[in-house]
């Protein structure tokens, strides 16, 4: 069933100069604040909007993912984070992204035979990893095999060919975990360890990380557990900064795996995936419980760029719902493993005393994704650099779902953002000898 979400509210905007006024239509829809359509409003006012870090700005129609900052509500096609993260598997969350449906048995059993079937990569990527340094970020080699892609599968290349479309999806889907694996391999020196079609996606990708060949891996099921929870959590998250890159690249009709590059690059930045990375590295530095009140002084100093990593969000400013499951998930990890983490006692403090502070309050600033999910990644042996790169492997799913989502739109037409200009104008040309 397709939603229409034009009404026949308008919003009235009056032009304080001229007096002169004109009736925008109002967009409604299925949840979520109403929307001004303001696509004629340049043709009829000769004005654009301002809205630089789009704080007010719908980008698209979308029917992937709803969020409500305010209640803490994540919906995946009207199916609640809690219950995806605590009864799905991650591909079956994947095939609900990408088809609109959670899968039934036969339909479930197909697609993880197909997901299952593309996780091997041409062996010739194998030797773009030697062109890296060892100590190279595994960001930086994601960006740069990930992107290679397309160099590879030039039968899936035809974004306007449904079967070529669905074809990369898969292949991007099951090849990003192998090379995620291979680039922490590579990293600490120790062999590839190719896929193994008997085991699921998250066992799977424990196998690739810590198996080696001399001696069989047994995967715990607990941790394997905990690993599809975590890529749960991270599927899909409707318009954040990573998503919107893959759209605006994929708007230009660039091929699905140069696109998924620019978000794999977008998710680097601290301020987005690379948050998980800047938790641990801010619990190294805080140390200890007595120096929080420390940190805590120094991230409400506007003079000091240091903020609580893994605190606050652009959209909620309730609580974050993916940080509840994986606290609990968290908990059961460090159990099953008996790990006795002193971050984790670190961390609850300084929840607790963030929690409590009236800056943090009034700014509705609480505990995000990435402040829990880096103790559970740590606990499970994953070095902090290789943290970013398996929100990658998740948010794949939800970069390429949003991706073929966009491609199907029948009014499909590249981004192209407008700009307040602020530089200097009409400047008559100086000559080289007297500037
Ligand atoms: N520590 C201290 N102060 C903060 C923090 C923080 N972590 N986050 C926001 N603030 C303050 C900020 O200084 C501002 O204060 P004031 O109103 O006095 O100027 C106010 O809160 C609003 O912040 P903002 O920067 O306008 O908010 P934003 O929506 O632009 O930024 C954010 C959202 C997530 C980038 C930001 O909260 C942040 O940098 N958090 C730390 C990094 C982090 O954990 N990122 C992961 C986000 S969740 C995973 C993902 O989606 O990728």
């Amino acid at each position: 069933m397709v939603h229409n979400p034009k009404t026949d509210k308008t919003f009235t905007l009056t032009n304080d100069q001229s007096g002169e006024s004109i009736k925008l239509p109002v967009l409604e829809g299925r949840q979520g604040p109403p929307v001004i359509d303001i696509r004629k409003l340049y043709a009829q006012t000769g004005h654009f909007t301002f809205d630089p870090s789009f704080t007010a700005t719908g980008s698209c129609k979308s029917r992937l993912t709803f969020i409500d900052g305010e209640k803490g509500i994540l919906e995946h096609r009207g199916y609640s984070i809690s219950d995806l993260a605590g009864k799905s598997s991650f591909l079956e969350v994947a095939h609900l992204l990408l088809y609109g449906d959670l899968p039934n048995r036969e339909q479930k059993d197909e697609f993880e035979h197909q997901i299952t079937y593309h996780t091997m990569v041409d062996e010739q990527v194998n030797f773009f990893y030697r062109g890296f340094r060892r100590d190279a970020h595994p960001m930086a080699i994601m960006c740069g095999v990930i992107g290679a892609l397309s160099a590879f599968y030039h039968d899936s290349l035809d974004i306007n060919d449904p079967k070529q479309r669905e074809l990369s999806a898969h292949r991007l889907i099951a090849k990003v975990p192998t090379l995620a694996a291979m680039t922490y391999k590579y990293s600490i020196g120790q062999p590839f360890m190719y896929p193994r079609n008997d085991l699921s996606f998250s066992e799977n990708f424990l196998y690739m990380c810590f198996g080696v060949p001399s001696e069989p891996y047994k995967v715990n099921p607990i941790l394997a557990r905990a690993m599809d929870k975590i890529f749960i959590l991270h599927a899909d998250h409707e318009q954040n900064a990573s998503t919107s890159t893959v759209r605006l690249a994929g708007s230009s009709q660039a091929n699905p795996f140069a696109c998924i590059a620019a978000g794999m690059a977008s998710l680097w930045g601290p301020a987005h995936g690379g948050a998980n990375q800047a938790v641990l590295e801010m619990l190294d530095q805080i140390g200890s419980v007595d120096r929080i009140p420390e940190f805590i002084e120094r991230a409400k100093d506007k003079d000091d760029p240091f903020r609580l990593m893994g605190f606050g969000h652009r959209v909620y400013k309730n609580f974050d719902p993916r940080a509840n499951v994986l606290k609990a998930a968290c908990d059961e990890v460090l159990e099953e493993l008996g790990v006795n983490d002193p971050h984790l006692e670190l961390a609850m403090e300084l929840e607790r005393i963030a929690l409590e502070d009236e800056y943090f309050i009034q700014r509705k600033l609480f505990p995000n994704v990435d402040f829990y999910s880096g103790i559970i990644l740590k606990a499970m042996g994953f070095p902090t650099s290789m943290f970013t790169v398996l929100f990658a492997v998740a948010r794949t799913v939800g970069w390429i779902s949003q991706w073929k989502e966009m491609i199907e739109e029948p009014t499909l037409r590249i981004g192209r953002p407008r700009q307040l200009y602020t530089g200097p104008v009409a400047r008559p040309y100086v000559e080289l000898e007297d500037r």
